[in-house]
């Protein structure tokens, strides 16, 4: 007999999950998190579990360290109520970013979070876009690593694209912009930038491709605090490109990002819904926000009914709205 499934939603993103549930039909597993006066949390499931296919939805997102802290708490109090089989499901991975030992005396912070996840009690993981694929090796259960590149094709494969160029604005993006560079059947170009130590400053140094009087498209992972991309943006404009758009993951928008962006020659920038935007302040009218709760709600029920997720990412598998 096939186990129940439930859908709980940390405080991350209760929006996502209430979409992925109403894409999937489900009411969203009861559940809430009181928070003592000392600081401490206590999320408390209100439905029996006991047995059940548990997916916990949760990402990264402010406050980081809180929604962490919430997640292993709810995987924990799942985990003693017998709940069959525990995924967590993390849009955003938390602290993806810090995934090698590049500096002396650092820790590995995303492997430290995936250890976290599974002795806090997940039985495995569902996620999106790592910032680097190799990091799901730090994990020692089953992940499925989800990729929104098919969603985002499918947006601008809608325009005429005669005079894109797909950008990476960094070598190590350039590894992954030949997926969209294939779908599109566009050209590449390269830029090659550095980073002032761990401050947000970026200084793009070497353009390789054409971009003279082109359309470029940025792709990346994730749009922090917008340093990378703005800068960029100006690099790829003062070598003659026509304009410039952006196609990001995960649009994190830290600290002045958004003003940054708006202040910036960046024409449009698509991001998903991995991460929510900010829910006060200005919310520049550049920003286009493309949802992934289908693509998470078709991956869900993927797991739950034991087929294929890696049939996700077939090459013609198209997004529908
Ligand atoms: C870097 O390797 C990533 O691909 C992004 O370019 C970077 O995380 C963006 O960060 P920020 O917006 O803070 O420059």
């Amino acid at each position: 007999m096939r186990r129940a499934i439930k859908i709980l939603s940390g405080s991350s993103h209760n929006e996502f999950a209430l979409e992925v549930c109403q894409i999937m039909g489900l009411e969203l597993c009861k559940s809430r998190t009181i928070k003592f006066s000392n600081d401490n949390m206590m999320p408390r499931i209100e439905e029996n579990v006991r047995e059940t296919d548990v997916f916990v939805i949760q990402t990264s997102t402010p406050p980081v360290s809180d929604n962490i802290i919430e997640l292993l708490l709810m995987l924990d109090a799942l985990k003693y109520a017998s709940a069959g089989r525990i995924t967590a499901v993390l849009p955003y991975f938390p602290y993806v970013r810090s995934d090698k030992k590049d500096q002396p005396r650092i820790s590995i912070a995303a492997r430290l979070m995936g250890h976290l996840i599974e002795t806090a009690g997940a039985s495995r993981l569902l996620t999106m876009n790592l910032h680097a694929s190799q990091i799901q090796g730090f994990f020692d259960i089953p992940s499925d690593q989800l990729f929104a590149t098919n969603i985002i094709c499918q947006y601008f494969s809608q325009r005429d694209l005669s005079n894109y160029v797909i950008v990476a604005a960094d070598v190590g993006e350039s590894k992954h912009i030949g997926h969209y560079a294939n779908i599109l059947n566009l050209p590449i170009a390269i830029i090659d930038k550095r980073r002032q130590g761990n401050s947000d400053s970026i200084i793009p140094t070497t353009l390789i491709g054409d971009v003279v009087k082109k359309d470029c498209l940025i792709v990346d992972d994730e749009v922090s605090s917008g340093g990378t991309l703005t800068g960029a943006t100006k690099f790829l404009m003062k070598n003659g490109a026509k304009s410039v758009s952006a196609a990001i993951v995960h649009g994190v928008l830290s600290g002045q990002a958004m003003a940054k962006i708006e202040a910036s020659p960046l024409k449009e920038l698509v991001i998903t819904n991995s991460v929510p935007l900010p829910k006060q302040g200005y919310i520049s009218p550049k920003i286009k926000v493309l949802s992934i709760a289908p693509l998470f709600a078709q991956a869900i029920s993927h797991i739950h009914s034991g087929m294929s997720v890696s049939l996700l990412f077939a090459k013609d598998y198209v997004h529908q709205e």
